[in-house]
């Protein structure tokens, strides 16, 4: 049997997930590799999706999008990525419906681990150190990034955002980082030193950003919570600087006078993983993967994970991954 996650209608993911058993793919076509899932993660954006979803056609709708496993079989002439061959560790991203025991994926999102990798680290390899290599690589198209501007980051100690701060680090980008909570700075500073962070619960977090940034420019803001937070970034940066949005945990819209824009000339941004991958080219893809891996294996001790479920707990995970303060990912253990 495989038992995998489903639902059927949108909602609270505690409240609509079900665990239901299917029957064991057969082998796979050309093209297709069958992977036997040993973790997967439980990522802010597969609950978004769970939450957002409108259809009420009855069929299920099958969970997540990235996985780590076994290679079990590869369809004939399938033409696959080094290293990927049965047996092998593998990790799968995109694969909507990940949060299976089996997955019979396309071979094309099939990508080979590290062997010094652990599989808690592999479950996390793709979705968020590639989001990490797209919001840098946003943040540098600004002229001052990497030289005299400051980038600013908000969620700050999320698992893309240390991944982010750690690339910061290696390439001498200045930063700030942005928490909401005093609490959450502190565990921040302790893991990071040298950059500095602000806590949005003190009413002078403003101020603090500009004495921090010391006289430099803030260029970019990269923020997945939008909102009036969003509002406040964009009154703190520099004329030119951009606003990088690539989430929204804020219920309110970002509401703004077009004055804000039109007076700093300022850039407002969105960006996905999902436009990444429809997108990008398929090089640009390549070495997108190639950089994660690097990140997984340079940075594996900023691939926390908050909790490890079974299938059985799925309520229990999902209501843990959004849990205030909690530091790193969910993971589930399929069998
Ligand atoms: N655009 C894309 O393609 C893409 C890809 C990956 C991730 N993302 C987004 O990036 C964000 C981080 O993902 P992740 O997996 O790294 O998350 P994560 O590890 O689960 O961390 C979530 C972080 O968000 C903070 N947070 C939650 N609600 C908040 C609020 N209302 N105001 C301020 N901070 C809040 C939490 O702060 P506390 O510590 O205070 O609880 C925590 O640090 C998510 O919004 C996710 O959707 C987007």
């Amino acid at each position: 049997m495989n038992r995998c996650v489903v639902y059927t209608r949108g909602g609270l993911p505690a409240d609509v997930l079900a665990v239901v058993e299917e029957s064991e793919p057969a082998a796979p076509e050309t093209g297709q590799v069958l992977v036997r899932t040993t973790a997967f993660p439980v990522h802010p954006g597969d609950l978004q999706a769970v939450e957002a979803y409108t259809g009420n056609a009855g069929q299920p709708v099958h969970a997540g999008i990235e996985a780590t496993g076994v290679v079990a079989a590869i369809g004939p002439s399938t033409p696959v990525a080094a290293g990927v061959e049965i047996g092998a560790r593998v990790t799968v991203f995109p694969h909507p419906g990940a949060w299976s025991q089996w997955i019979m994926a396309a071979a094309r999102a099939v990508v080979a681990v590290p062997e010094q990798l652990s599989d808690e680290v592999a479950a996390q390899m793709l979705v968020n150190p590639i989001t990490s290599v797209m919001l840098r690589r946003e943040a540098e198209e600004h002229d001052s990034i990497g030289y005299d501007g400051v980038l600013l980051q908000t969620a700050a100690g999320s698992s893309v955002g240390r991944l982010l701060t750690a690339a910061c680090l290696a390439h001498d980008i200045s930063l700030v980082n942005v928490v909401r909570s005093e609490r959450g700075a502190a565990k921040l500073r302790e893991r990071f030193p040298d950059v500095p962070v602000v806590a949005t619960e003190h009413p002078g977090w403003a101020d603090e950003i500009d004495r921090v940034a010391d006289g430099n420019p803030v260029c970019v803001a990269l923020d997945p919570i939008g909102g009036k937070l969003a509002e406040r970034l964009l009154d703190l940066l520099a004329p030119g600087g951009k606003l990088v949005c690539y989430g929204q945990m804020a219920e309110e819209p970002i509401s703004l006078p077009a004055s804000t824009l039109l007076q700093k000339s300022l850039t407002l941004r969105g960006k996905t993983i999902g436009r990444w991958m429809s997108e990008t080219s398929a090089e640009r893809q390549a070495s997108d993967v190639a950089a994660a891996k690097l990140i997984a294996i340079a940075l594996a001790d900023q691939f926390d994970v908050a909790a490890t479920y079974g299938l059985g707990d799925m309520a229990e995970a999902v209501k843990q991954a959004v849990r205030p303060g909690k530091i790193g990912t969910v993971l589930i253990r399929p069998w």
